[in-house]
């Protein structure tokens, strides 16, 4: 490495942007927009946060009114994609299915040369529509069942779990989700949202941006994470079980899913009101032993390594609660995500840098050259 080229592995405490989207607090807090989540959470709904995302402020009455039915009118999708949603290997994970989709819904933008701010606001919100249509329909077409349209009088959160699952929500089930999809609309620069940002920088469209946002959630370091906590407590038959199964992980040196942080040295806020959710939906569908078994290995693993649970923790039995398949864990994940990313790449866009690091090289220099028929 050059003398003067200063590396820091995984960009760690590097700040790559300025932002007034989120800010994650390492002392166990996080802001949206200026506002403290813990006072958002039960107050507001969705399409709030979306608004508070994308315009900056929260919405009044009928600003609220014109972005749930802009979100809701736009939730239907173009019918090649659900005849390629159809098509899908069945085997395949979901988030293969869904990369292709949203990366497929550029093909169909009837206003693919429209890349004024006004175009890509508009494009947002298109997303933030179509993103858990895709999600839905996939879930439904997998199992033979017909894709269900949304609804005008529901809510956004509300149509979307209508239309995965094809029945009523009920009130409960509403908030859940809500509180679940506020929880994670944004946070920062993490992975996801560090990858949009760096494809938007470019100049790139919002759909390839947003494709490279869905390829990079789906590590098991980021939002891939909740799939394999059900599968955890899926493994751990009781209580009794969980202090050697935890040990043996760490033993092997193995992670344990749902836990530690780049970010919080405390606890993660987003985690705490998943806990009372989920504590909430597993007293409803009387699975109390799934919320044990999430207590018992919280206290395991800090007193074994003094870290916390982070969102992918408690999201996995809030899901499970409300008839979500692990493997659709993480696609649910994106379909709130994608209110952040596509707020990053209208920011990133008003920028107008590229983003372009450098590499610090340790390879060798004048390595002598040989010719092919000589190697
Ligand atoms: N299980 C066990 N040990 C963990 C751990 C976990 N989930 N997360 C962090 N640690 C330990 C590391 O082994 C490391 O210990 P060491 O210093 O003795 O080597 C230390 O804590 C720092 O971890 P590191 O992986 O360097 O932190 P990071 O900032 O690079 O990684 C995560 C952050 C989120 C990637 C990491 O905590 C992790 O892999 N968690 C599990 C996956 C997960 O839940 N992802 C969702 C994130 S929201």
């Amino acid at each position: 490495m050059a003398d003067d080229t200063v590396y820091a592995r995984g960009l760690r405490d590097v700040a790559a942007c300025q932002t007034r989207i989120s800010f994650v607090d390492p002392l166990g807090a996080l802001y949206y927009a200026g506002y403290d989540i813990d006072r958002l959470i039960g107050r507001v709904c969705f399409e709030e946060v979306v608004h508070l995302l994308l315009y900056n402020k929260l919405p009044n009455k009928s600003e609220l009114d014109d972005v749930r039915s802009t979100l809701i009118s736009e939730m239907k999708l173009p019918k090649q994609i659900i005849t390629c949603l159809r098509q899908a290997p069945k085997n395949s994970h979901p988030m293969e299915n869904i990369r292709t989709a949203i990366s497929q819904l550029g093909e169909y933008d009837s206003n693919q040369n429209g890349h004024s701010e006004a175009a890509n606001k508009q494009r947002a919100l298109k997303l933030i529509a179509k993103v858990p249509t895709i999600v839905a329909t996939l879930y439904r077409v997998r199992n033979k069942q017909d894709p269900v349209s949304p609804k005008k009088e529901y809510g956004f959160a509300e149509n979307f779990l209508y239309m995965f699952r094809g029945k009523l929500v009920d009130v409960e089930e509403k908030a859940a989700l809500d509180s679940f999809m506020i929880l994670h609309a944004d946070h920062g620069l993490n992975a996801s949202t560090f990858a949009a940002r760096v494809t938007a920088s470019t100049f790139s469209d919002m759909y390839s941006a947003v494709t490279s946002a869905v390829g990079t959630l789906r590590g098991k370091l980021h939002g891939g994470a909740s799939e394999r906590v059900m599968g955890m407590l899926l493994d751990v038959n009781n209580l009794g079980e969980v202090e050697a199964y935890i040990q043996g992980m760490l033993f092997d040196g193995k992670k344990i899913m749902g836990f530690g942080h780049r970010i919080y040295a405390a606890e993660d806020p987003r985690s705490r009101h998943l806990r009372k959710v989920g504590k909430t939906l597993c007293q409803r569908i009387d699975r109390m032993d799934l919320y044990r078994k999430c207590r018992r290995i919280q206290d395991v693993v800090h007193k074994e390594r003094k870290i916390y649970p982070n969102v992918d923790f408690y999201a996995a039995i809030v899901l499970n609660a409300l008839g979500v398949p692990k493997e659709f864990f993480t696609p649910f994940f994106a379909s709130s995500r994608i209110a952040g990313w596509t707020a990053h790449i209208l920011e990133q866009y008003s920028e107008s840098v590229l983003i372009r690091p450098t590499s610090g090289y340790i390879g060798a220099y004048g390595t002598k050259f040989i010719p092919i028929e000589k190697r």
